[in-house]
């Protein structure tokens, strides 16, 4: 049991760091048009501590949004919620002054009836939520079929359900951080190795993080240029799955209409026009839960193939 709290406090701990205003200016930025007259719900979001509550409490005029709703919350006690709807004092800007604090009876759990109250009142959700429940933040967001753009570890697509939402085209990834890496402020940083915390900046840096949003982008519409011609040599089949093996996305062949197995990576560059997505191993119900070739067992894949071009 002590064995069990010590791991929950651990990972609790590990929910805890804030992403960088940059970050969120980068992303969000790319979405303008799509936030435009809508209600913005942040409801894993510390106002005090959160950029999400700065980027758009700033940008609430440039962006043209009908309301900002921010929800605190306490694992132990009741807290509050910050709204911004306007200039409601009248001054000729859109400041702190109009910000409307109002307690909460709960402790601003995402899932508390109170938030669930204001979540059916938003359009789009934006936060970076904790890590550790992000299944079933993602799968109320679905429940209320709300709009939403949040921030995860990409080994969360590879999750069941979320990979089923993928595989949908109901939930896809976003622009992403620059250079792949995601750098983030945390009060508890002996919970990091050195190396992934760094003293000058105080931040941690982790590799493996994205944006996974209901919200369309661009990118999903690109196609992805391909230069390379399938011939058999380079390009194996699994000894127990019909399709090829490609290690690299770059190296999708152009040609090849059967199934291929991809790297997960492949979501980063997705588009739903050009590739379908099959499954997983998992969903494919692929034998010993791995493509072997040769007897050897490659990496977790997905499988796709190339849409026919009318
Ligand atoms: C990864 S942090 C991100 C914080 C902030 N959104 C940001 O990006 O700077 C996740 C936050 O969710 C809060 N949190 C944890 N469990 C929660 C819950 N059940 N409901 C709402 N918020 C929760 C944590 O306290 C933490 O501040």
């Amino acid at each position: 049991m002590a064995q069990k709290n010590l791991h929950v406090a651990k990972q609790q701990k590990l929910d805890e760091f804030y992403t960088q205003i940059g970050d969120i200016e980068r992303e969000c930025s790319r979405y303008r048009e799509q936030f435009k007259g809508k209600v913005i719900f942040l409801n894993c979001d510390d106002p005090v501590e959160s950029n999400f509550w700065r980027y758009f409490a700033l940008n609430f005029t440039r962006l043209g949004l009908k309301k900002l709703v921010a929800t605190h919350f306490d694992r132990e006690k009741s807290t509050y919620k910050l709204e911004l709807t306007g200039d409601m004092n009248e001054d000729g800007t859109v400041n702190d002054d109009d910000i409307v604090k109002t307690p909460l009876k709960q402790n601003g759990d995402f899932r508390s009836d109170e938030c669930i109250e204001i979540l059916k009142e938003a359009d789009v959700v934006v936060t970076n939520p904790p890590f550790s429940l992000f299944r079933e933040y993602v799968a109320q967001l679905m429940e209320h079929d709300k709009k939403f753009l949040i921030i995860g570890s990409k080994n969360a697509a590879t999750y069941k359900e979320i990979f089923q939402l993928i595989k949908q085209n109901t939930l896809w990834l976003g622009y992403g951080f620059a250079g792949g890496n995601a750098y983030f402020k945390t009060p508890h940083i002996k919970e990091f190795a050195s190396g992934v915390y760094d003293e000058k900046t105080g931040l941690v840096k982790f590799r493996n993080i994205s944006w996974f949003t209901n919200l369309d982008t661009s990118k999903r519409h690109e196609e992805l240029t391909l230069f390379k011609q399938y011939n058999p040599d380079e390009y194996p089949k699994y000894d127990n799955y019909d399709a090829i093996e490609v290690s690299k996305v770059a190296n999708i062949p152009v040609d090849y209409d059967g199934t291929m197995g991809v790297p997960i990576t492949f979501l980063d560059s997705y588009n739903p026009e050009q590739f379908e997505i099959l499954g997983n191993e998992y969903d494919l119900n692929i034998e010993k839960g791995r493509g072997y070739i040769n007897g050897k067992r490659m990496y977790s894949r997905i499988f796709i193939k190339r849409r026919q071009q009318s």
